[in-house]
């Protein structure tokens, strides 16, 4: 059972960092084997070619997928969860992991009807989780319909019906950490449980 964490923040200093940390501690706990791909680390490029663009925009499946979007493959190939970690910027994720989804999932990989032999389907995970800081409490992200759109996009669509389980998770309230510290360490506690749950 392998969790790959896809992890967006360019800061050690940030609130979601500490969020990673404290991740990665209740997943040790539970002894659940993880590897993370720290998108700003890797300097991860989410700018696509003109040549990327091609293969993608017109299904042109003989166009070469570039190598660290191949390496991205092969690590969801090996796991059975994805997690993605980033703070809500603009309603949404920050535009580098924006750029993950855009190059990652490539035609004929992640989506699109032509097949061809030398490209392996994405494989069905068996639980996706979309974990996100946000500065508003959830309550006002709900009241103001950005909970449900941000849901639509990441979960409907973007995870979609490559996970068998999907779920979000909304840590907000970061404006006044102090207040909602204690909560989102109480999810957090409940998250290597809950992922036990779906993916052993
Ligand atoms: C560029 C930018 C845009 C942001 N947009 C939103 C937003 O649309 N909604 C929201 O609730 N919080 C927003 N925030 C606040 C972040 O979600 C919040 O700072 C983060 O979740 C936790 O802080 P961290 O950056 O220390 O990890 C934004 C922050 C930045 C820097």
């Amino acid at each position: 059972m392998k969790i790959q964490i896809i992890y967006c923040h360019p800061s050690k200093k940030s609130y979601t960092f500490q969020i990673l940390k404290q991740l990665k501690s209740h997943l040790d706990d539970e002894e659940l084997e993880y590897e993370i791909s720290d998108l700003y680390s890797m300097n991860f490029k989410t700018d696509m070619t003109e040549e990327e663009y091609e293969r993608e925009g017109f299904a042109n499946l003989g166009l070469p997928i570039p190598k660290d979007v191949k390496e991205e493959h092969i690590k969801i190939e090996k796991a059975d969860c994805l997690i993605f970690l980033y703070p809500v910027w603009w309603s949404d994720c920050p535009s580098k992991l924006k750029g993950w989804f855009d190059r990652v999932y490539s035609v004929g990989y992640a989506y699109g009807s032509k097949t061809t032999n030398n490209i392996k389907r994405m494989k069905i995970l068996k639980y996706g989780l979309a974990l996100c800081t946000a500065g508003h409490p959830n309550d006002f992200l709900h009241e103001i319909g950005i909970a449900e759109s941000m849901r639509n996009v990441m979960i409907d669509d973007r995870l979609g019906q490559r996970f068998l389980n999907k779920e979000m998770i909304i840590l907000g309230g970061t404006l006044d950490r102090d207040k909602v510290r204690q909560s989102h360490s109480e999810i957090l506690n409940s998250l290597g449980k809950r992922i036990k749950k779906y993916c052993v």
